[in-house]
């Protein structure tokens, strides 16, 4: 073991006995800050801090907003001024000590007199990884790791699967009936569930980086696939198609406003004219050696291009396919007091599905939301080895 990580080692058994109530109470208030920028960070993390005096009374609160160029950590500095010699600082991630677009945090908060950082978790990020820690250590600065490190991890999760693996983190969206389908045997599928639901669909897409579709939905639907929640935010949604065989229209939503937000279309051996087509219109298309159908391809691609997460809304081939690469790290099901019924409608997952009940996918970290008249099912996958 190095001596970075031996150190990053023994910070998360650091502060496990020496969180108060007033601790806990304030990272609180910083998991709550840092989700104030929300739709306005990526790609960076979410990050808010308090900076507080041992009998919890607080000097100053920062959260971090990409554009804004100063970190959680120096608003809450500025705010506390003199007070923040001795005080204790509440970070929601590791703060870091590398040059990057503004100056290291660790810096700012050793200039400051603080004597205490808080944090539930090292930044996974290569240039921050454990750093931080180690900066403010060797400064005499005492580091406690690990406090409401699940809700920390659940707020950045986006954001630390990018960093921890390089590829987009993936949550698939689907609007079934109560018999599971998302069609009629007809192909009419507007609109299943009620306007709670789409409204939380909307704010759904706020939060990602990407939004993706196959063919299928981009045909019969003829989506726009665009963020209408009403939100700022930071960067463009991109709208990411896979079309191996460039079925999409010229004269598609999607096509006609790419000029206004970025559409992306994976493709494979299509015609050179239909992509000159597409590329003339705005669209971006990209050919790749396995036809834009493979997934591990197709999220490196996205990672490439920095995008850290991405929404999938089907339909249910993508959805059965993308479920067997074991890729998906989130699953929302929207579920309408509906019975569509017939052997011809679409259910919502394609693909081979289970063999055996054993076989199923399952979820973890439910949580049943009740939208108007329909209920949201958001859980995470559990992987095969957690069973
Ligand atoms: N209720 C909902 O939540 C919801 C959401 C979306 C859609 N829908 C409904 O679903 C229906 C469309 O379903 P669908 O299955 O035809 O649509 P789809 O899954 O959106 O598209 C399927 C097409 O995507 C392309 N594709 C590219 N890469 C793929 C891959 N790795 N795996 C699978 N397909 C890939 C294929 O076309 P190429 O072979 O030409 O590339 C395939 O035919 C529509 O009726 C729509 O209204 C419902």
């Amino acid at each position: 073991m190095n001596n970075l990580v031996q150190q990053t080692v023994a910070t998360v058994k650091d502060g496990v006995d020496e969180w108060t109530e007033i601790d806990r109470r304030l990272m609180r208030r910083a998991l709550v800050l840092a989700a104030k920028g929300v739709g306005q960070v990526s790609p960076g993390p979410l990050v808010g801090c308090v900076i507080a005096g041992a009998d919890g009374e607080v000097f100053g609160e920062g959260f971090y907003v990409y554009e804004q160029l100063k970190h959680a950590e120096t608003y809450a500095l500025e705010q506390a001024g003199a007070r923040a010699k001795g005080a204790t600082a509440y970070v929601s991630l590791e703060p870091h000590a590398h040059h990057g677009r503004t100056p290291p945090c660790t810096d700012a908060l050793i200039k400051a007199g603080v004597s205490r950082v808080i944090a539930p978790s090292e930044d996974p990020n290569p240039k921050v990884s454990g750093q931080g820690f180690v900066h403010l250590r060797s400064t005499g600065v005492k580091v406690s790791v690990g406090l409401l490190a699940r809700d920390a991890e659940k707020l950045n999760e986006k954001y630390l699967h990018f960093m921890r693996t390089q590829r987009p983190f993936v949550h698939l969206k689907l609007a079934t009936s109560l018999d599971g389908k998302i069609a009629t045997r007809t192909g009419d599928s507007r609109w299943i569930t009620g306007a709670e639901s789409r409204q939380r669909a909307h704010e759904l897409r706020y939060e990602y980086d990407a939004i993706l579709i196959g063919a299928g939905t981009a045909l019969v639907d003829d989506p726009l696939l665009t963020d209408r929640s009403g939100k700022l935010r930071r960067r463009a949604l991109v709208r990411v198609v896979l079309d191996e065989t460039l079925k999409i229209s010229s004269e598609s939503n999607l096509v006609r406003t790419a000029n206004e937000a970025p559409v992306l279309v994976f493709t494979g051996d299509a015609a050179a004219t239909a992509i000159t087509d597409l590329e003339s219109r705005g669209v971006e298309v990209v050919r790749d050696a396995a036809n834009g159908r493979d997934f591990h391809l197709i999220f490196e691609e996205l990672g490439r291009r920095s995008i850290q997460s991405v929404l999938v809304e089907g339909g249910a081939s993508v959805a059965g396919k993308l479920l067997e690469t074991g890729l998906v790290n989130k699953v929302s099901f929207f579920i309408a007091p509906l019975i569509i019924g017939g052997g011809a409608a679409p259910t919502a997952v394609g693909g081979n599905g289970a063999e055996r009940l054993v076989d199923a996918l399952e979820l973890q970290d439910v949580e049943i939301t009740q939208r108007g008249r329909d209920l949201e099912v958001t859980g995470y996958l559990r992987s095969r080895n957690e069973r």
